[in-house]
């Protein structure tokens, strides 16, 4: 078999976004920006992907899926993604990944996937309304977890950070891996989620969790001008000016140190405690959101109206990342008893 597991001393980390939506602040301060900085890591080997397949399950909407496809590839780029360092590569350009679903599919118990938490909620929701169980489930909502292991297991990914809603897809990625280890002889990596406890995760316009089935949310590169109208519309309570407030329980706070340095943070509480007036403490806030997104918006601006050049930027980066995934299929196959005809043992 050829060996093509990740070299020991390099971290192989490798994360998906699902292309449905455009980003928002709280896609940039929990997942992107974290993203980036990892990959600037020397001791780090990223695959970052746009899993436009994954998209297929929440939309049949395909301008949809299109303009969002656009618009997070510009996102990442824009906000500094180093492609010559990382492996940045759209999940439909490479074939591998769906001919390992199909294989992986067939090592995946039903059991274990009845015990998915998209599936089990559609699932609630359908018996809350009096409807059959499986009324609007698809076979890719219900084996969507299969999918997001063949990403996973063809780039012998082993750090996989995540959010908490997805710590069960990778722990199941993980459990057919082994199975497939077990019975075939060892082929995959193990994958491991890494949940970082100090990502922020950003609070919406409402107080909510920000987050697009809300509707929620601050779009991450809006102009300056709705950006600010966007900020102006975050809840708040009717204190008055020169009333203390209460920063711990303040969306407007919460975002403000998710960009803040702690020197800033601190003072912000110091104001809060003060009786900042919420129209001032707005304007702070956009003032320092768009200080850091203002030079991005510019790439990113540049960026949508060149979609040409992503293009050619994900072709180059499927054909590295097929350069792994070429001969791990080959491994797979082999593995499986699906081999070149010749003489019988
Ligand atoms: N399912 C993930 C989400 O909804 C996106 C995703 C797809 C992913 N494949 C992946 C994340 C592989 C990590 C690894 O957020």
């Amino acid at each position: 078999m050829t060996d093509t597991t990740p070299s020991a001393d390099l971290n192989r980390v490798l994360t998906g976004i699902t292309t449905t939506g455009t980003p928002h602040l709280g896609n940039y301060v929990g997942a992107i920006k974290p993203a980036i900085a990892a990959s600037q890591n020397d001791n780090t080997d990223s695959f970052l992907f746009l899993a436009d397949y994954h998209a297929m399950i929440k939309s049949h909407e395909p301008d949809k899926i299109h303009q969002s496809s656009i618009e997070i590839a510009a996102t990442w780029l824009a906000l500094g993604l180093d492609i010559d360092k990382v492996t940045f590569y759209r999940q439909s350009d490479v074939p591998e990944i769906m001919e390992l679903s199909w294989i992986l599919t067939c090592w995946t118990a039903k059991g274990l996937m009845n015990r998915a938490h998209a599936y089990k909620a559609s699932v609630q929701a359908n018996e809350a309304a009096n409807e059959d169980p499986d009324n609007g489930v698809t076979m890719g909502l219900f084996s969507y977890p299969v999918l997001m292991a063949a990403d996973i297991l063809m780039f012998n990914g082993k750090q996989i950070p995540v959010g908490r809603d997805q710590i069960q897809h990778v722990e199941m990625a993980r459990d057919i891996a082994q199975r497939f280890n077990h019975h075939y002889g060892e082929c995959f990596v193990l994958p491991e989620a890494l949940v970082e406890d100090n990502v922020a995760v950003l609070q919406g316009l409402d107080g909510r969790k920000m987050s697009k089935s809300y509707n929620n949310t601050i779009p991450l590169f809006e102009t300056e001008k709705k950006l600010k109208k966007s900020i102006n519309k975050i809840k708040t309570n009717l204190l008055e000016p020169g009333e203390p407030k209460d920063p711990d329980t303040s969306t407007v706070f919460q975002i403000w140190k998710a960009f803040a340095s702690e020197a800033q943070t601190a003072d912000m509480r110091e104001q809060f405690k003060a009786g900042i007036a919420w129209g001032e403490a707005k304007k702070c806030l956009f003032e320092l959101v768009n200080s850091e997104l203002a030079e991005p918006r510019e790439r990113y601006l540049e960026l949508m109206a060149d979609p040409a050049k992503m293009e050619s930027i994900l072709l180059a980066g499927a054909e590295k990342a097929r350069a792994v995934t070429a001969p791990k299929i080959q491994q797979v196959r082999e593995a499986i008893g699906i081999r070149a005809m010749k003489s019988l043992p």
